[in-house]
Formats: structure tokens, C-alpha cells, sequence
């Protein structure tokens, strides 16, 4: 019998693809049950979904955290060189350096107090569901630990590696391009940088909008997310170095092989 996988999610804004991820657990299209909901934002209307659905919520307001975070001493386990260090999103020049690593203190101590909501459930993998906050490697690397398999997952609207960041279907708009889509990926010390679970694509027409295009490429996520999540569920990711001498800059980048 195939195992049901218990899933954790994080959320920001208007949950709809909390929504397709609790629809399918509910409706068995996916092997997997919700654990707990999270938020950084307190008033986020995916909150009242898993009120719904009877599914455990918190909130860790990210916004009072960096307002006052001089005020609270920095977790003890936190070693800031060593996260300046491994992280891959903001700048690591030297005149950046002391405003990266205060910046870097203050989403620590946010995260710490999401380590600590996390902990009250047992989960197997974390979805990021519209979670408009980067992760550290602090967080990450107490995540992914004792799995073959990194276990944060997150979506992001645009056919990444282009228009990694917040607006992806905008940029794919203002760009002017003719193909748009979703990516669902693990997450990585890097913005959006992650291996590639899989992809969904739409055309762009001379009709479309803005607008229209985030409505395909909604309805796209909607798909897409449940459908890497079974994989997860099923065990059929796995990690993979690719070792191609042809291409120096993806050497040793780590890809996702889906398995039969
Ligand atoms: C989705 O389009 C998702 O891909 C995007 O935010 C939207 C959330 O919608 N995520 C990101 O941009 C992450 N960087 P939802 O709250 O209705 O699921």
C-alpha cells in the first residue's frame, strides 16, 4: 500500500494553491495529508482555508520580527559567518557584507520562531504555497536533515532559470515572451535556484495581458504542485550530479530524475 506522506506548508498571501494541494489530499488524488498551515502574514486569506479544513495554523508575522529584531537575542545555534557564507541570495561584497548579515540576523530570528511553531508536527516535506519570503540556509539545513532528498518544495510562476523573484508572470509579460509556464523545485541556498521537479507551459498570445496570463499560469500550479508532491509521496525523485564536462557552468549542478 502506497504510504501517505504528511505535508507542511507556508503561505503569504491568497492560498489557492493551498486550496488544489488540500482538495487533493482530500479527494485521495494525492497520497498525502496536511499537518499544519504557516504564515508570515497575519491576515492572509490562506489562513482561513485551513481554518476550514481543520488544519493546524500559525502565524510568524516576518514584518514585526524585522522591526524589532535588535531587541531579541539571536538563537545560539546560529553562527552568522557560516550562514553569510553558505547563503546564495543576496550580495557577498565586502561593502554589502555588514548589511547582508544583519539583514540575514533578522529573517534568523523569524525563522527560528517557525522552527519552533514546525515542531509541534510530524511532517515529511515542506511546501512553500505562495511563501514570499527567502529562506536561509539556517532554516534549510534544519529541514533537510536524515533524507536522501531535500524536503522544502516551492512553486514559482515563471519557466525558471528565467525570472527567478517575485513577479514571474509579469517579467514573462513585460518581457514579450511567447511561452509562459510554472516550475515547481526544491529549495536551495540560491533565489529560486533549486533542482527542477517539473514544468508546466502556456502560449502567449497578441490578446493576452498581464492578467490572463497569471490566470493560465495559476490554473497550471494548480496541476503542477499536486503532481510533484505524489512523486515525492511515491519516492520517484531522485537527486542527481550532473557530471557533463561540455557545459563548465552546470557542472556538478544537481538535477531531479523522475523515475518510472
Ligand atoms: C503563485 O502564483 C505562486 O507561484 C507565487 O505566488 C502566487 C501565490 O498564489 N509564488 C511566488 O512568486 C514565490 N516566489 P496563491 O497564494 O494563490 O497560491
Amino acid at each position: 500500500m502506497q504510504k501517505t506522506i504528511k505535508l507542511g506548508a507556508l503561505i503569504s498571501g491568497g492560498g489557492t494553491n493551498l486550496q488544489a494541494i488540500i482538495d487533493c489530499c482530500e479527494s485521495g488524488k494525492i497520497n498525502a495529508q496536511m499537518a499544519f498551515v504557516g504564515s508570515d502574514t497575519p491576515n492572509a486569506r490562506g489562513l482561513e482555508r485551513a481554518k476550514q479544513h481543520n488544519i493546524p495554523h500559525f502565524v510568524v508575522d516576518y514584518t514585526q520580527f524585522i522591526k524589532t529584531h535588535q531587541e531579541h537575542p539571536l538563537p545560539v545555534d546560529y553562527d552568522p559567518e557560516e550562514i553569510y557564507q553558505k547563503q546564495n541570495i543576496f550580495s557577498k561584497s565586502s561593502e554589502d557584507r555588514k548589511k547582508v548579515k544583519q539583514l540575514l540576523s533578522s529573517r534568523i530570528l523569524a525563522e527560528r520562531s517557525l522552527l519552533n511553531n514546525m515542531a509541534n508536527y510530524d511532517f515529511d516535506l515542506l511546501v512553500l504555497a505562495g511563501f514570499m519570503r527567502n529562506l536561509t540556509p539556517y532554516f534549510i539545513d534544519r529541514i533537510n536533515t536524515g533524507h536522501p532528498l531535500p524536503r522544502i518544495m516551492n512553486i514559482h510562476p515563471a519557466l525558471l532559470p528565467s525570472f527567478p523573484g517575485t513577479d514571474g508572470y509579469g517579467d514573462t509579460f513585460n518581457y514579450g515572451c511567447k511561452v509562459g509556464g510554472c516550475t515547481v523545485h526544491f529549495v536551495d541556498y540560491g533565489e529560486d535556484s533549486g533542482p527542477i521537479i517539473g514544468q508546466k507551459s502556456f502560449a502567449v498570445t497578441p490578446e493576452d495581458t498581464e492578467e490572463s496570463i497569471r490566470k493560465k499560469g495559476l490554473a497550471l500550479e494548480w496541476e503542477l504542485y499536486p503532481e510533484c508532491i505524489q512523486l515525492f509521496a511515491e519516492n520517484r525523485l531522485k537527486l542527481q550530479v550532473n557530471t557533463s564536462k561540455k557545459n563548465r557552468p552546470l557542472k556538478n549542478r544537481l538535477t531531479v530524475v523522475v523515475l518510472n
